[in-house]
Protein backbone atom coordinates (compact mmCIF):
# COMPACT_ATOMS: atom_id res chain seq x y z
CA UNK A 1 0.00 0.00 0.00
CA UNK A 2 1.05 3.16 -0.46
CA UNK A 3 1.09 5.55 2.71
CA UNK A 4 0.92 9.35 3.08
CA UNK A 5 4.51 9.94 3.71
CA UNK A 6 5.27 8.41 0.41
CA UNK A 7 4.05 11.08 -1.59
CA UNK A 8 5.95 13.34 0.94
CA UNK A 9 9.56 14.66 -0.77
CA UNK A 10 9.86 17.08 2.21
CA UNK A 11 7.70 17.32 5.57
CA UNK A 12 8.62 19.50 8.08
CA UNK A 13 6.97 20.46 11.42
CA UNK A 14 7.47 23.48 13.51
CA UNK A 15 11.23 24.23 12.42
CA UNK A 16 12.90 26.79 14.08
CA UNK A 17 16.34 28.12 13.70
CA UNK A 18 17.82 30.82 16.32
CA UNK A 19 21.43 32.32 15.45
CA UNK A 20 23.35 32.44 18.47
CA UNK A 21 24.55 36.26 19.09
CA UNK A 22 23.63 39.05 20.69
CA UNK A 23 20.35 39.41 20.14
CA UNK A 24 19.81 36.14 19.02
CA UNK A 25 18.21 35.94 15.72
CA UNK A 26 15.32 34.09 15.14
CA UNK A 27 15.22 33.43 11.79
CA UNK A 28 13.22 30.63 11.51
CA UNK A 29 10.17 31.02 13.83
CA UNK A 30 7.82 27.92 13.55
CA UNK A 31 7.76 26.26 9.67
CA UNK A 32 5.81 23.97 8.76
CA UNK A 33 5.77 22.02 4.95
CA UNK A 34 4.65 19.31 3.34
CA UNK A 35 6.08 19.43 -0.45
CA UNK A 36 4.92 16.62 -2.61
CA UNK A 37 7.07 14.44 -4.93
CA UNK A 38 7.36 15.87 -8.54
CA UNK A 39 6.29 19.52 -7.67
CA UNK A 40 7.97 22.56 -7.93
CA UNK A 41 7.54 24.31 -4.66
CA UNK A 42 8.23 28.14 -4.01
CA UNK A 43 9.72 30.01 -1.48
CA UNK A 44 8.54 34.16 -1.91
CA UNK A 45 9.77 36.26 0.82
CA UNK A 46 11.83 39.63 0.95
CA UNK A 47 14.96 39.73 1.85
CA UNK A 48 16.29 38.04 5.44
CA UNK A 49 12.79 36.82 5.46
CA UNK A 50 14.34 33.65 6.56
CA UNK A 51 14.34 31.47 3.07
CA UNK A 52 17.96 30.54 2.83
CA UNK A 53 18.08 29.46 6.43
CA UNK A 54 15.02 27.33 5.72
CA UNK A 55 16.30 26.04 2.86
CA UNK A 56 19.54 25.13 4.59
CA UNK A 57 17.54 23.17 7.21
CA UNK A 58 15.94 21.06 4.74
CA UNK A 59 19.33 20.45 3.01
CA UNK A 60 20.94 19.25 6.06
CA UNK A 61 23.59 22.04 6.05
CA UNK A 62 21.90 23.68 9.54
CA UNK A 63 20.52 21.96 12.21
CA UNK A 64 16.96 23.11 13.62
CA UNK A 65 16.97 24.45 16.95
CA UNK A 66 13.55 23.07 17.47
CA UNK A 67 11.33 20.91 14.56
CA UNK A 68 11.79 18.12 12.43
CA UNK A 69 12.61 17.76 8.84
CA UNK A 70 12.04 14.86 6.68
CA UNK A 71 13.36 14.42 3.31
CA UNK A 72 12.58 11.74 1.04
CA UNK A 73 11.20 9.82 4.16
CA UNK A 74 14.37 10.25 5.76
CA UNK A 75 16.12 12.05 8.56
CA UNK A 76 19.63 13.87 7.74
CA UNK A 77 20.69 12.41 11.47
CA UNK A 78 20.57 8.81 10.19
CA UNK A 79 20.37 8.65 6.43
CA UNK A 80 22.85 11.74 5.45
CA UNK A 81 25.08 9.41 2.91
CA UNK A 82 21.83 8.01 1.30
CA UNK A 83 20.29 11.85 1.29
CA UNK A 84 23.57 13.29 -0.18
CA UNK A 85 23.35 10.85 -3.11
CA UNK A 86 19.16 11.62 -3.98
CA UNK A 87 19.54 15.42 -4.19
CA UNK A 88 21.28 18.13 -5.46
CA UNK A 89 21.91 21.51 -3.74
CA UNK A 90 22.36 24.79 -5.97
CA UNK A 91 23.07 27.70 -2.84
CA UNK A 92 22.59 31.46 -3.09
CA UNK A 93 26.49 32.08 -3.57
CA UNK A 94 29.04 29.49 -4.36
CA UNK A 95 32.25 29.79 -4.06
CA UNK A 96 34.02 27.13 -6.21
CA UNK A 97 37.61 26.71 -6.96
CA UNK A 98 38.60 29.85 -9.67
CA UNK A 99 41.76 27.52 -11.00
CA UNK A 100 39.44 24.75 -11.83
CA UNK A 101 38.11 24.63 -15.52
CA UNK A 102 34.20 24.24 -15.59
CA UNK A 103 34.71 20.45 -16.90
CA UNK A 104 37.13 19.66 -13.41
CA UNK A 105 34.65 21.12 -11.46
CA UNK A 106 31.77 19.32 -12.99
CA UNK A 107 33.86 15.82 -12.67
CA UNK A 108 34.70 16.80 -9.12
CA UNK A 109 31.61 16.93 -8.01
CA UNK A 110 30.26 13.67 -9.98
CA UNK A 111 32.59 12.11 -8.51
CA UNK A 112 31.04 12.87 -5.35
CA UNK A 113 28.65 10.55 -6.64
CA UNK A 114 28.21 6.70 -6.72
CA UNK A 115 25.88 7.46 -9.55
CA UNK A 116 26.15 10.36 -11.60
CA UNK A 117 25.56 11.59 -14.85
CA UNK A 118 28.14 12.61 -17.64
CA UNK A 119 29.65 15.73 -17.01
CA UNK A 120 29.82 16.71 -20.99
CA UNK A 121 25.63 16.42 -20.72
CA UNK A 122 25.23 18.20 -18.05
CA UNK A 123 27.43 20.99 -19.22
CA UNK A 124 25.35 20.94 -22.52
CA UNK A 125 22.32 21.30 -19.97
CA UNK A 126 23.40 24.54 -18.77
CA UNK A 127 24.95 25.91 -22.21
CA UNK A 128 28.21 26.09 -21.54
CA UNK A 129 30.05 23.46 -24.06
CA UNK A 130 31.75 26.67 -25.32
CA UNK A 131 33.26 27.26 -22.04
CA UNK A 132 33.89 24.04 -21.28
CA UNK A 133 37.52 24.43 -20.80
CA UNK A 134 37.44 28.03 -19.32
CA UNK A 135 38.88 28.36 -15.95
CA UNK A 136 36.10 29.24 -13.01
CA UNK A 137 38.00 32.44 -12.30
CA UNK A 138 37.24 33.67 -15.82
CA UNK A 139 33.53 32.84 -15.85
CA UNK A 140 31.18 35.94 -15.75
CA UNK A 141 28.49 35.92 -12.70
CA UNK A 142 25.74 34.39 -14.65
CA UNK A 143 28.11 31.38 -16.41
CA UNK A 144 29.29 30.60 -12.26
CA UNK A 145 25.78 30.60 -11.39
CA UNK A 146 24.88 28.11 -14.54
CA UNK A 147 28.01 25.70 -13.34
CA UNK A 148 26.90 25.79 -9.84
CA UNK A 149 23.45 24.20 -11.10
CA UNK A 150 25.28 22.10 -13.43
CA UNK A 151 27.32 21.05 -9.95
CA UNK A 152 23.69 20.22 -7.87
CA UNK A 153 22.47 18.38 -11.80
CA UNK A 154 25.67 15.89 -12.06
CA UNK A 155 24.25 13.43 -8.93
CA UNK A 156 20.94 12.36 -10.80
CA UNK A 157 19.32 13.89 -7.58
CA UNK A 158 15.55 13.28 -7.75
CA UNK A 159 15.35 16.16 -5.28
CA UNK A 160 16.56 19.71 -6.46
CA UNK A 161 17.16 22.60 -3.82
CA UNK A 162 17.70 25.64 -5.80
CA UNK A 163 18.43 29.07 -3.63
CA UNK A 164 17.67 32.39 -5.97
CA UNK A 165 19.66 30.52 -9.23
CA UNK A 166 17.94 33.05 -11.28
CA UNK A 167 19.37 35.88 -9.35
CA UNK A 168 21.41 38.02 -11.68
CA UNK A 169 21.43 36.09 -14.83
CA UNK A 170 20.25 38.15 -18.20
CA UNK A 171 16.85 36.67 -19.58
CA UNK A 172 17.91 34.29 -22.03
CA UNK A 173 19.47 32.26 -19.56
CA UNK A 174 17.10 32.42 -17.37
CA UNK A 175 14.72 31.04 -19.52
CA UNK A 176 17.34 28.46 -20.06
CA UNK A 177 17.22 27.70 -16.31
CA UNK A 178 13.62 27.51 -16.38
CA UNK A 179 13.32 25.17 -19.20
CA UNK A 180 16.05 23.14 -17.25
CA UNK A 181 13.96 23.17 -14.18
CA UNK A 182 10.84 22.20 -16.17
CA UNK A 183 12.85 19.09 -17.58
CA UNK A 184 13.92 17.79 -14.28
CA UNK A 185 10.47 17.88 -13.19
CA UNK A 186 9.19 16.31 -15.86
CA UNK A 187 11.45 13.46 -15.44
CA UNK A 188 9.31 13.03 -12.57
CA UNK A 189 12.08 15.19 -10.38
CA UNK A 190 11.04 17.55 -7.48
CA UNK A 191 12.45 21.14 -6.58
CA UNK A 192 12.60 23.61 -3.79
CA UNK A 193 13.27 26.67 -4.85
CA UNK A 194 13.34 30.35 -3.97
CA UNK A 195 12.89 33.21 -6.08
CA UNK A 196 12.58 36.98 -6.16
CA UNK A 197 11.26 37.05 -9.47
CA UNK A 198 7.43 36.60 -8.99
CA UNK A 199 7.56 35.78 -13.06
CA UNK A 200 9.44 33.23 -12.06
CA UNK A 201 7.17 32.07 -9.42
CA UNK A 202 4.17 31.97 -11.53
CA UNK A 203 5.67 30.44 -14.19
CA UNK A 204 7.53 27.15 -12.21
CA UNK A 205 5.78 26.59 -9.25
CA UNK A 206 2.59 24.75 -8.36
CA UNK A 207 2.50 25.95 -4.88
CA UNK A 208 4.38 28.26 -2.83
CA UNK A 209 4.69 29.08 0.57
CA UNK A 210 4.96 33.23 1.15
CA UNK A 211 7.14 33.64 4.06
CA UNK A 212 7.73 36.64 6.46
CA UNK A 213 9.83 37.55 9.15
CA UNK A 214 10.55 33.34 9.62
CA UNK A 215 6.83 32.23 9.40
CA UNK A 216 4.90 31.26 6.37
CA UNK A 217 2.02 33.57 6.11
CA UNK A 218 0.44 32.03 3.06
CA UNK A 219 0.32 29.15 1.24
CA UNK A 220 -1.23 27.94 -2.15
CA UNK A 221 -1.27 28.10 -5.86
CA UNK A 222 -0.34 30.96 -7.82
CA UNK A 223 -3.87 30.97 -8.54
CA UNK A 224 -5.13 30.50 -5.27
CA UNK A 225 -3.10 33.22 -3.53
CA UNK A 226 -4.12 35.53 -6.38
CA UNK A 227 -7.42 34.71 -5.59
CA UNK A 228 -7.52 34.97 -1.81
CA UNK A 229 -4.98 37.53 -1.21
CA UNK A 230 -4.28 39.63 -5.00
CA UNK A 231 -7.24 41.58 -4.79
CA UNK A 232 -9.10 42.65 -7.21
CA UNK A 233 -8.92 43.74 -11.06
CA UNK A 234 -8.33 47.33 -11.66
CA UNK A 235 -9.57 49.89 -14.85
CA UNK A 236 -8.15 52.77 -14.77
CA UNK A 237 -9.72 54.82 -17.71
CA UNK A 238 -8.38 58.55 -19.03
CA UNK A 239 -10.57 60.91 -20.83
CA UNK A 240 -8.62 63.71 -22.95
CA UNK A 241 -10.96 66.49 -22.24
CA UNK A 242 -12.89 66.60 -17.92
CA UNK A 243 -16.57 66.36 -17.71
CA UNK A 244 -17.93 63.14 -18.08
CA UNK A 245 -21.24 62.21 -15.69
CA UNK A 246 -19.15 60.94 -12.39
CA UNK A 247 -21.65 57.96 -12.90
CA UNK A 248 -21.20 57.26 -17.18
CA UNK A 249 -20.79 53.34 -15.86
CA UNK A 250 -24.31 51.98 -14.81
CA UNK A 251 -23.53 49.75 -12.07
CA UNK A 252 -22.59 46.10 -13.27
CA UNK A 253 -22.43 42.96 -10.59
CA UNK A 254 -18.81 42.52 -11.67
CA UNK A 255 -17.99 45.89 -10.76
CA UNK A 256 -17.33 46.53 -7.17
CA UNK A 257 -16.28 49.90 -7.14
CA UNK A 258 -15.94 53.24 -9.49
CA UNK A 259 -14.24 56.40 -8.05
CA UNK A 260 -13.10 59.52 -9.48
CA UNK A 261 -9.47 60.03 -9.24
CA UNK A 262 -9.90 63.13 -11.45
CA UNK A 263 -12.07 65.24 -13.08
CA UNK A 264 -10.89 63.25 -16.47
CA UNK A 265 -9.48 60.18 -14.73
CA UNK A 266 -11.70 56.86 -13.29
CA UNK A 267 -10.96 53.98 -11.34
CA UNK A 268 -13.06 50.87 -11.58
CA UNK A 269 -12.35 47.32 -9.62
CA UNK A 270 -13.64 44.19 -11.11
CA UNK A 271 -13.80 40.65 -10.69
CA UNK A 272 -13.81 39.68 -13.84
CA UNK A 273 -11.82 41.39 -16.57
CA UNK A 274 -13.22 40.20 -19.43
CA UNK A 275 -16.98 40.42 -18.61
CA UNK A 276 -15.81 43.97 -17.81
CA UNK A 277 -14.07 45.57 -20.24
CA UNK A 278 -16.25 45.79 -22.85
CA UNK A 279 -18.95 47.43 -21.16
CA UNK A 280 -16.67 49.69 -19.61
CA UNK A 281 -15.51 50.30 -23.89
CA UNK A 282 -18.47 51.03 -24.55
CA UNK A 283 -19.99 53.01 -21.69
CA UNK A 284 -16.85 55.42 -21.80
CA UNK A 285 -17.63 55.73 -25.70
CA UNK A 286 -20.83 56.59 -24.72
CA UNK A 287 -20.12 59.97 -22.93
CA UNK A 288 -18.96 61.35 -25.64
CA UNK A 289 -16.32 62.26 -24.69
CA UNK A 290 -12.60 61.32 -26.30
CA UNK A 291 -10.89 57.80 -24.30
CA UNK A 292 -7.28 58.73 -23.95
CA UNK A 293 -6.10 55.37 -22.61
CA UNK A 294 -7.60 52.56 -20.67
CA UNK A 295 -5.13 50.75 -18.28
CA UNK A 296 -5.68 47.36 -16.79
CA UNK A 297 -3.93 45.92 -14.06
CA UNK A 298 -4.31 42.32 -12.78
CA UNK A 299 -3.51 40.88 -9.51
CA UNK A 300 0.34 39.95 -9.30
CA UNK A 301 2.06 37.93 -6.53
CA UNK A 302 3.74 41.45 -5.28
CA UNK A 303 0.02 42.50 -4.83
CA UNK A 304 -0.12 39.63 -2.75
CA UNK A 305 2.36 40.22 -0.47
CA UNK A 306 1.81 43.81 -0.27
CA UNK A 307 -1.80 43.00 0.80
CA UNK A 308 -0.39 40.02 3.32
CA UNK A 309 2.18 42.10 5.23
CA UNK A 310 1.49 46.12 3.66
CA UNK A 311 4.90 46.37 2.37
CA UNK A 312 6.76 45.40 -0.23
CA UNK A 313 8.57 41.92 -1.53
CA UNK A 314 11.93 43.95 -1.93
CA UNK A 315 11.72 46.04 1.67
CA UNK A 316 14.29 44.22 3.80
CA UNK A 317 12.86 42.63 7.12
CA UNK A 318 13.69 45.26 10.10
CA UNK A 319 14.17 44.22 13.52
CA UNK A 320 16.26 41.14 13.41
N1 LIG B 1 24.97 32.75 10.06
C1 LIG B 1 24.14 33.67 10.55
N2 LIG B 1 24.32 34.19 11.80
C2 LIG B 1 23.47 35.09 12.30
N3 LIG B 1 22.38 35.56 11.65
C3 LIG B 1 22.15 35.09 10.43
C4 LIG B 1 23.01 34.13 9.80
N4 LIG B 1 22.52 33.84 8.58
C5 LIG B 1 21.40 34.59 8.43
N5 LIG B 1 21.17 35.33 9.53
C6 LIG B 1 20.03 36.24 9.78
O1 LIG B 1 18.86 35.46 9.70
C7 LIG B 1 17.82 36.17 9.03
C8 LIG B 1 17.34 35.36 7.83
O2 LIG B 1 18.39 35.27 6.89
P1 LIG B 1 18.27 34.41 5.54
O3 LIG B 1 19.59 34.43 4.87
O4 LIG B 1 17.69 33.09 5.89
O5 LIG B 1 17.19 35.28 4.74
P2 LIG B 1 16.70 35.17 3.21
O6 LIG B 1 15.21 35.15 3.27
O7 LIG B 1 17.38 34.07 2.53
O8 LIG B 1 17.17 36.56 2.60
P3 LIG B 1 17.69 36.93 1.11
O9 LIG B 1 16.45 37.13 0.28
O10 LIG B 1 18.41 38.21 1.31
O11 LIG B 1 18.57 35.82 0.62
C9 LIG B 1 18.41 37.53 8.68
O12 LIG B 1 18.01 38.45 9.67
C10 LIG B 1 19.90 37.30 8.71
O13 LIG B 1 20.59 38.48 9.08
MG1 LIG C 1 18.61 33.93 0.90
Amino acid sequence: MYIETMDAAIECENLTKTYPGKPPVEAVRGISLHIKRGECFGILGPNGAGKTTALELMEGLLIPTSGTVKVLGKTWQKDSTWLREKTGISLQETKLSEELTVLETIRLFASFYQDSADPKDIIAQVSLESKSLSLIGKLSGGQKQRVALACALVGRPELLFLDEPTTGLDPQSRRQVWEMIQKFQAKGGTILITTHYMDEAEKLCGALAIVDQGKIIAQGSPGELLKDFGGQTRIEVDFLEPGPDPQWISPHSEITHMSEVSPNRFLLQTTSLIDSLPKVLAAATLTGKTIQTIRTHQPTLEDVFVGLTGRNLRDEVTGS
